[in-house]
C-alpha cells in the first residue's frame, strides 16, 4: 500500500517518543533501517492495520516528549502503524490537546465555563490577558502560553487551571482553585499543587458509594480490601454469571451516564450474544460541563472501578475490559494505573482472576485528548480503534456491535461502582432504597454559588433543596437565580421549584432531567446571559461536525443568542427560530450532543426569560 508520505522527516527525540511506545522498528517496512533482507520483501496488510488502535497513544507520546506533532512526527508515526498521514492528520487535528503546529512547551488550560465563570474565570482571564497577551500567544521567554478550556471536570474547585507541560519533566497537574497571583507564578514555573478534598460528607455514616472516598488509602490493595474490597467480586465468583446479571437486574439499576439504560438488561444482552470476544468499557470521558464525580472515585477510589468493571467482565463473559478516561485528568489517570498493576500483580487481573479457574481478565486504559463527543458510546469505540470521535449510526447497537466491532458493554464509573453493593447485599436490598422508579443513591455533583460545592450522595427521592441544605445554602446568604440540573445537556429550573424530588421520574415531571448528576446554582449576581452563550459556544465546539443539523444549528442557534444579547431582549423572529432548531436538531442529529444542545438554552430563554421578550 502507497501512504504517499510527504518528505518531512522525524526527528531523534520524536522517534524516541514513538518507539517508546510501540518498541523498536523490527525492519525498514516500519521505518527501520534496510538490511538486504528487509530489501526483498513487502510487508503490510490486516497485521499492520490492526495496529491502528494504537495511533492515539503514539500521538499522545509525541504531544508529551515535544510538545507538538511535526509533520515528520506523522509520517513516522503512519509507516509505523500503516496508516496514510493524511488520515493520521485527520485524527491529530480532532483532538484538542494535540497541537499540530510548533507552539510552547507549557500550555495553560484556564477554565472559563461555567462552574468557573460563578467563581471568578472572566477576571483571571482579564489579568493573564493584561499580563501576557493574547490567548495562544508565546510569553515568559516563548515556553508557556494560555489558553481558554472548557469545563476541565474541577467545578467543586473552581476557579481551575490545567498545566500540560512537555518535554523533560513532562508531567500534567492542575490548579484549583487559583487566584490570579498563584496562576501568574505557575506561568513563570513555579506552579505547586495544593490537594483539597472535595466531598464534605467524607466519612460520614450512611454513605454507600462514597464511603471509602477520603477515608481509604487509594494507592494500596489491602486497605481496599480492608474496607471491604473485592468482596463482591468474590461473591459473584461463588455464584456464577447468571445469578450476578440477575442481581443487577432485580435492583433496577439504572445507567448513570446521562441515558438512564437499566444495566441488567445491557449485560444480559452481551452475555448471551453469540459472537466472541465480548468486551467490557468503564466510559471516563467526563466531559460535561459541571461534572466530577468520576474523577472524584477514580482519584479516591480507584481499586472499586477495577473491581467493578472486573466484575462486568465476569458476568458478560469478557476477558478484557477498557477504561476510556479523559484527557485532562491526569491524576485520576496515574491511580488508576498504579491500581491496574497493583491488582495484576497480585492475581486480581491476569490468568484465573482471584485464583478463578476459567475468569482471565485484564484491564487497558485509555486516554482520552480533550474532546467532548468521545463520551458518547460509539465515538468512543472510535477513538479506541484509533479514528476521530464521530459517532456511529445506531443500530447497530454496542451489545450486538460495539469496540472493534463486538458485543460491548459500556457503563459509566458510577454505574459500575453501584453493581459491588448490588452483588454484596443482594439486588432486592438495593431495590428498597430511594423510589419506585429509581432506587438506591445518587452523586451529585454540587457547584457554583454554594457555600460547601462539592460531590454529594444521598438516596434518589431527596429534594433538591434538601441537597442544597447538605452543602450549605446559597454563598454568603444570597438568593437563587437559576439552577442548571444534568449539566450543559440538562435543563435550568427557576429557585421556586428546588422542592422536586431528585429522581428520574421527578424531575422530568417538571420538564429537567437528572442527566449526570449536575447542580450548579446561580445566584442573584451572575449574569445569566454570558451562562447562556457559554453554552452555546459550548455546543458549537464540541459538535463533531459530522451530521448538518447539529453542525449548522449549534452555529446559528449561538448566532440568534449573540442578537438577543446585543439587543437586550428576543425577538419573535429569533424565538421562532430557536424553536425550529430545536425541533431539527431534536429529530434529525444522529447522537445525542445534537438532541440535547437546546435544552439548557431553550430552558432560559422561554422558562427563565433570561434576554427579556419571551414572555
Ligand atoms: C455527547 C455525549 C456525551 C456523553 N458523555 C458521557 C460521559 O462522559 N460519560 C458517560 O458515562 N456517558 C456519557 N454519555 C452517555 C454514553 O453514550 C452512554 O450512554 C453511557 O456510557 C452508558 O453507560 P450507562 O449505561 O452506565 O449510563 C454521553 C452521551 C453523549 C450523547
Ligand atoms: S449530532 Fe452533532 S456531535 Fe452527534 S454525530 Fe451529529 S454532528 Fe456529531
Ligand atoms: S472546572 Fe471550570 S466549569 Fe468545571
Amino acid at each position: 500500500m502507497d501512504l504517499h508520505l510527504n518528505e518531512a522527516t522525524a526527528t531523534e527525540e520524536e522517534r524516541a517518543a514513538v518507539d517508546e511506545v510501540l518498541g523498536q522498528p523490527e525492519d525498514r517496512w516500519e521505518g527501520g533501517e534496510r538490511t538486504h533482507a528487509t530489501g526483498h520483501f513487502a510487508r503490510g496488510g490486516s497485521d499492520d492495520r490492526e495496529m491502528r488502535h494504537m495511533l492515539i497513544p503514539v500521538l499522545h507520546a509525541i504531544q508529551s516528549h515535544v510538545g507538538w506533532i511535526s509533520p515528520g512526527a506523522l509520517n513516522y508515526v503512519s509507516l509505523r502503524l500503516t496508516v496514510p498521514p493524511a488520515e493520521a492528520y485527520g485524527v491529530a487535528s480532532f483532538y484538542s490537546m494535540f497541537a499540530l503546529e510548533e507552539t510552547p512547551r507549557t500550555i495553560a488550560h484556564v477554565c472559563d465555563d461555567i462552574a468557573c465563570k460563578t467563581r471568578g474565570a472572566d477576571d483571571i482571564i482579564a489579568g493573564l490577558e493584561n499580563d501576557y497577551g493574547p490567548e495562544g500567544e508565546p510569553s515568559s521567554g516563548g515556553s508557556v502560553t494560555w489558553k481558554r478550556s472548557p469545563c476541565l471536570g474541577l467545578c467543586e474547585k473552581a476557579p481551575a487551571v490545567l498545566f500540560q507541560m512537555a518535554g523533560e519533566g513532562r508531567r500534567d497537574f492542575t490548579l484549583a482553585p487559583v487566584t490570579g497571583d498563584q496562576l501568574r507564578s505557575a506561568v513563570e514555573g513555579n506552579g505547586q499543587e495544593r490537594p483539597t478534598g472535595s466531598t464534605p460528607q467524607s466519612g460520614s455514616p450512611g454513605l454507600r458509594l462514597i464511603r471509602r472516598v477520603g477515608v481509604v488509602n487509594p494507592e494500596d490493595l489491602d486497605d481496599y480490601r480492608a474496607h471491604g474490597g473485592y468482596e463482591a467480586l468474590r461473591r459473584a465468583l461463588l455464584i456464577g454469571p447468571d445469578l450476578v446479571i440477575r442481581e443487577v437486574t432485580d435492583s433496577k439499576l439504572m445507567g448513570r451516564g446521562g441515558a438512564a439504560f437499566p444495566t441488567g438488561v445491557k449485560w444480559n444482552a452481551v452475555a448471551h450474544a453469540a459472537v466472541r470476544p465480548h468486551y467490557v468499557v468503564c466510559n471516563a470521558d467526563e466531559s460535561e460541563p459541571g461534572t466530577f464525580k468520576d474523577r472524584v472515585i477514580m482519584e479516591e477510589d480507584p481499586f472499586s472501578v477495577i473491581e467493578a468493571l472486573s466484575l462486568a467482565g465476569f458476568a458478560t463473559g469478557s476477558e478484557k475490559g477498557f477504561i476510556y478516561i479523559r484527557g485532562e485528568y491526569s491524576e485520576a489517570h496515574r491511580r488508576l494505573a498504579h491500581a491496574v498493576e497493583q491488582a495484576r500483580d497480585r492475581g486480581f487481573l491476569g490468568r484465573s482472576v482471584m485464583g478463578h479457574e476459567g475468569f482471565d481478565f485484564d484491564i487497558e486504559i485509555r486516554r482520552g485528548a480533550g474532546a467532548y463527543i468521545c463520551g458518547e458510546e460509539t465515538a468512543l469505540f472510535n477513538s479506541i480503534e484509533g479514528f476521530r470521535g464521530e459517532p456511529r449510526n445506531k443500530p447497530p447497537f454496542p451489545v450486538a456491535e460495539g469496540l472493534f466491532k463486538k458485543p460491548t458493554s459500556i457503563n459509566n464509573v458510577e454505574t459500575l461502582i453501584n453493581t459491588l453493593d448490588i452483588v454484596r447485599e443482594g439486588g432486592p436490598a438495593v431495590a428498597a432504597l430511594g423510589t419506585e422508579g429509581s432506587t438506591g443513591t445518587k452523586l451529585f455533583c454540587l457547584s457554583g454559588c454554594v457555600e460547601q460545592p462539592g460531590l454529594y450522595e444521598v438516596p434518589f427521592g431527596t429534594t433538591l433543596r434538601e441537597l442544597l441544605d447538605l452543602g450549605g445554602g446559597v454563598r454568603d446568604g444570597g438568593e437563587i437565580q437559576a439552577i442548571l440540573l444534568g449539566g450543559a445537556a440538562g435543563s435550568f429550573i427557576a429557585g421556586d421549584q428546588i422542592d422536586v424530588p431528585l429522581t428520574f421520574e421527578g424531575t422530568r415531571a417538571i420538564g429537567a432531567s437528572l442527566g449526570s448528576g449536575v447542580v450548579l446554582v446561580f445566584d442573584q449576581g451572575v449574569d445569566m446571559r454570558e451562562i447562556v452563550l457559554r453554552i452555546a459556544r459550548f455546543f458549537r465546539d464540541e459538535s463533531c461536525g459530522q451530521c448538518v443539523p447539529c453542525r449548522v444549528g449549534t452555529v446559528r442557534q449561538e448566532e440568534a443568542l449573540h442578537r438577543m444579547a446585543r439587543d437586550g431582549q428576543a425577538s419573535d423572529a429569533d424565538l421562532a427560530l430557536l424553536s425550529e432548531l430545536e425541533l431539527v436538531m431534536k429529530d434529525a442529529s444522529i447522537c445525542g450532543l445534537g438532541q440535547t444542545a437546546a435544552n439548557a438554552i431553550r430552558s432560559a430563554v422561554t422558562k427563565l426569560d433570561v434576554f427579556g421578550g419571551a414572555r
